[in-house]
């Protein structure tokens, strides 16, 4: 029976539901633990995978579903069955909102999705990425796909040096807090960190926090990550998450639980990004703006200056129901100190703040969302990093980056052992 596991692990991921299918039929003799996984397996791809109006192989392995509209993995939370779908936020914090901007959706030639190369999908749908058995497979459990293993917020502030490193997540961060935040942006440089081994993960992301950092915590994160658990290959990938009690029961990256409200039908969650920037080569970066609608109360989110890709309900959140209390930008690895020494894994381009420019990365024109919906420089920016000897950060300010900081590093060297 293991041998079979591992035969039909090793299947590509088109095949991976027929080769379930047929695996289970094979392994089905005996009716064991491993043909129940695979029932379990198909039912919860089921649930997953919305019927496609049509389908888009990316040239990395992918298969994007254009599913319409009002069938995505949303609709099936039970306070969402009689939900209105918002056309367009009430408000946005660069002012009144644009209309035209939202209608027309001016296509940005610098940065976009791999999948792009091999069709687009239609109105009225949104572009999801199929999850393949193998995804699930990678996973701790099917419970746990699409979620976070444990809590690994930066808390700075904490003198716990315990909780800090309980995890083995790293960050390299500037943070803001102490006022009432309604949103957070910043243009982020696109990097493909190398991870030492697949479960670890390398991430560049804001987060947007309510609450203490109990068990109640609110987060509604977004960004770009490598993961190869999470994806099954090493590219940089857009990602968002969420929880409405720190980790434990709510939540997910993307679209892999009931929760955000896609209305975008040109970004798909955990895609690829591409280009992605080069050592002293040509940069790319993403601009990230997420902010709550004063109105509605529901948190949207715009990626670039034209995609405005959909929101979380107010209802999702107790604390961010009102809003944040704090923000960080930066990156987080995941160090499981294979072989009892620091990972190898990078954070950001694997180099050092220091080197600057096109060799670091950075995080510019961070901004924050204030209360009168106006975006504004963030007051009072602290930095934080575990260890500055593995993974560094340094802040900035000059006009035309506004505030910013270079993070990152190579993880495992002479420094870091
Ligand atoms: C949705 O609408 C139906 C019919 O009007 C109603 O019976 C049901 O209670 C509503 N469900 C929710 C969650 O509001
Ligand atoms: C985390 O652990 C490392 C290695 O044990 C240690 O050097 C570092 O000081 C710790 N960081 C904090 C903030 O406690
Ligand atoms: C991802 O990168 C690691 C380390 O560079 C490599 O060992 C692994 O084979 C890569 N995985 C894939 C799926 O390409």
């Amino acid at each position: 029976m293991a041998a079979h596991v591992s035969v039909c692990r090793g299947l590509v991921s088109v095949l991976a539901v027929v080769a379930f299918l047929s695996c289970a039929a094979a392994a089905g003799r005996g009716g064991g633990p491993a043909e129940r996984q695979r029932l379990d397996v198909r039912r919860h791809l089921k649930r997953l995978n919305k019927k496609p109006v049509k389908s888009i192989k990316s040239p990395d392995g992918d298969t994007i579903d254009c599913v319409h509209i009002s069938h995505q993995p949303a609709f099936d939370h039970p306070f969402l069955k009689n939900h209105t779908i918002q056309t367009r936020p009430a408000f946005h914090p660069e002012g009144l909102f644009d209309e035209k901007k939202v209608e027309s959706q001016k296509k940005t030639p610098s940065i976009a999705q791999l999948w792009h190369q091999n069709g687009r999908c239609p109105e009225n749908t949104i572009p999801i990425r199929r999850t393949t058995g193998d995804d699930v497979l990678r996973a701790s459990s099917i419970k746990r796909y699409g979620r976070k293993k444990h809590r690994s917020i930066p808390f700075p502030l904490s003198v716990d040096p315990d909780l800090l490193n309980e995890s083995g997540h790293q960050h390299a961060i500037a943070y803001v807090e102490g006022d009432k935040y309604y949103g957070a942006k910043a243009t982020i440089n696109v990097w493909q960190p190398e991870i030492q081994q697949s479960n670890e993960f390398s991430l560049s992301q804001l987060w947007i926090l309510g609450g203490s950092f109990g068990e109640d915590l609110n987060s509604i994160e977004a960004g770009w990550q490598v993961s190869p658990d999470l994806y099954g290959d090493n590219n940089t990938r857009l990602f968002t998450y969420w929880t409405s009690d720190a980790y434990q029961a709510t939540g997910c990256y993307n679209l892999l639980c009931s929760g955000f409200i896609q209305i975008n039908n040109d970004i798909a969650m955990g895609a690829s990004i591409y280009p992605i920037s080069n050592y002293d080569g040509s940069q790319y970066d993403i601009s990230i703006l997420v902010w709550k609608d004063p109105k509605e109360g529901n948190w949207w989110m715009q990626f670039g200056n034209d995609y405005v890709l959909g929101y979380w309900p107010s209802f999702l959140f107790s604390y961010l129901a009102d809003s944040a209390t704090m923000i960080e930008w930066g990156g987080e690895v995941v160090n499981s100190e294979p072989d009892g020494e620091h990972t190898s894994t990078e954070m950001g381009s694997g180099r050092f703040p220091e080197e600057g420019f096109s060799k670091a990365s950075y995080f510019r024109n961070i901004q924050i969302v204030d209360e009168s919906n106006n975006l504004r420089a963030p007051k009072g920016v602290g930095a934080f990093t575990e260890q500055s000897n593995c993974y560094d950060v340094q802040n900035g300010n000059n006009g035309e980056w506004g505030q910013y900081f270079y993070y990152g590093g190579p993880g495992k060297s002479s420094n870091c052992p």
